[in-house]
Order: structure tokens, then sequence, then C-alpha cells
């Protein structure tokens, strides 16, 4: 599904990626760690397609990266750190606007349906401003999705969130993951990690220094690993 290859990224003199090679299957569920600074929202954007890679390959679903951007792009949701909502519009705006972007058959029903998937429907028509961050990340989440995207990238999606949005969260990438969609996840937070994904890439230093599949959802697996690859200890 993903293919990418030697691919490096420079800016400002500095070397972020190092020569990623990383190969993706459909419906695999990737936690991607590492330390901050590592390189893993600039790798997330690659995908993307908000940053151009300096050198390498990178192939989704069959279409390459530089030749075919704008067919990549809606094969994406992505979750970034920002919201990417615009303030002083309603969830139900914000939702009916990305959802034409991406010609969404119906956006109105598709938005209404979100919003209440991600219980909100009491705040249908408030300005987003408004909204804690708990809120506006749920219906951040419902942007992401609402063009039914095959692969989802999420930027540290949990941090910040109370209980109740992320069982939303999580259910959103338990039910996307149940119909085949391949998830890559940036994270802190091991306990989601282990619970969400099949597979662990550490990243250090614009490099891949781990690649493992987790059985069993074993947290102390990947605490071992993560402090072995980053904290030097074995
Ligand atoms: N547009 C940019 N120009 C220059 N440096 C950047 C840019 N984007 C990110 N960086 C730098 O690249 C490194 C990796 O950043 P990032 O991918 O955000 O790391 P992570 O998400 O792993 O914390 C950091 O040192 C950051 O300061
Ligand atoms: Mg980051």
């Amino acid at each position: 599904m993903i293919e990418i290859k030697k691919l490096m990224k420079q800016a400002d003199n500095k070397t972020i990626l190092k020569g990623i090679d990383l190969s993706i299957k459909k419906g695999e569920t990737v936690g991607i760690l590492g330390p901050n600074g590592a390189g893993k929202s600039t790798l997330l954007k690659v995908l993307a397609t908000l940053v151009k890679p300096s050198s390498g390959e990178v192939a989704v679903g069959g279409y390459d990266l530089k030749k075919n951007p704008g067919e990549i792009k809606r094969l994406f949701g992505y979750l970034p750190h920002s919201s990417l909502l615009y303030d002083h519009y309603s969830p139900l705006e914000n939702l009916v606007f990305f959802a034409k972007i991406y010609g969404v058959k119906n956006p109105e029903e598709r938005a209404v349906q979100l919003v209440k998937e991600v219980g909100l429907s009491f705040f249908l028509n408030d300005p987003v401003k408004n909204f804690s961050r708990g809120m506006i990340q749920r219906i951040a989440i419902a942007r992401a999705i609402i063009h039914e995207p095959s692969i989802l990238l999420l930027d540290e999606p949990h941090t910040g969130l109370d209980q109740g949005a992320i069982g939303i969260l999580n259910n959103v990438i338990l039910s996307m993951k149940e119909n085949g969609a391949t998830i890559l996840m940036v994270t802190h937070d091991f306990k989601q990690a282990a619970e969400l994904c099949d597979r662990i890439v550490i990243v250090k230093n614009g490099k891949i220094a781990d690649d493992f599949i987790l059985r069993n959802r074993n947290i102390t697996t990947l605490n071992e690993k993560y402090s072995h690859q980053v904290e030097g200890v074995s």
C-alpha cells in the first residue's frame, strides 16, 4: 500500500529524514514512536503531500507521489496537531466545507452523521472557537475521515483528550481498521500504541531505529524495545 525508499528531507541545511525505507501493507496498523524532533511529523507530512521530499521514492496504492500527488491526497485522511478547522464556523459548516472539497455525495447528511458519531450533535451549529481541545479534536477526527479515506495518518491524536474523546477516537480507528483501512499513528502514548497497533516503527534522528510486529498487545515488549533503542538501555 505504501512503499518508501531512501526518503530524504532537508530543510535549512538540516537533514530531517536521513534515508527512510518503509513498506506498509494494506490493513496494517502501524505505531510510529520516537523522541521529539526525530522526524515523525515530517514523515507523515511527506505522505500527506504537504512536504516535498528532497530525494527518494514514495509510492502509495500504486501511484507515484511525485507524478500523482492529487490521486494520493484523496487516499489519505490526515489528523495533524492543529485541527485545520475554521474557528468562526460551526462543526456543520466546517464539515460541509471539507466534504465539498473532497466531492463527498450528500455533504450535509455526511456532516450531520459524523458530528453525531463524535458525540457533538448538541453543538452542531455553535462556532468552533468556543470549543475545548477535546471537542475540537472530535470535529478534527470527523474532518479527517469525511471522504472515507483508505489510509489514516494520525499525529499524536490522543494528546489532551478526555476519556470520552479517547473512546470515540479509538472506536473510529478500530472501525476503520475492521473495514480494511491502513493506519499510521505517531504517538508518545505507549498504552494506546499497544492497544491499537499491530506493528511498531521507532524513528530516531531521521532514521528507522527499529521495526517490529507487536504481539498480544504487549506493552512490556514495547517499553523494553523503546528503551533499548531510544534511551540506550538494554
Ligand atoms: N519546515 C522546517 N524547516 C526546518 N526545520 C524543520 C522544519 N520542519 C521540521 N523541522 C525540524 O525537523 C526536525 C524533526 O521535526 P518533526 O518531524 O516535527 O519531529 P517529531 O514529529 O518527531 O517531533 C526538528 O528538529 C524540527 O525542528
Ligand atoms: Mg511531531
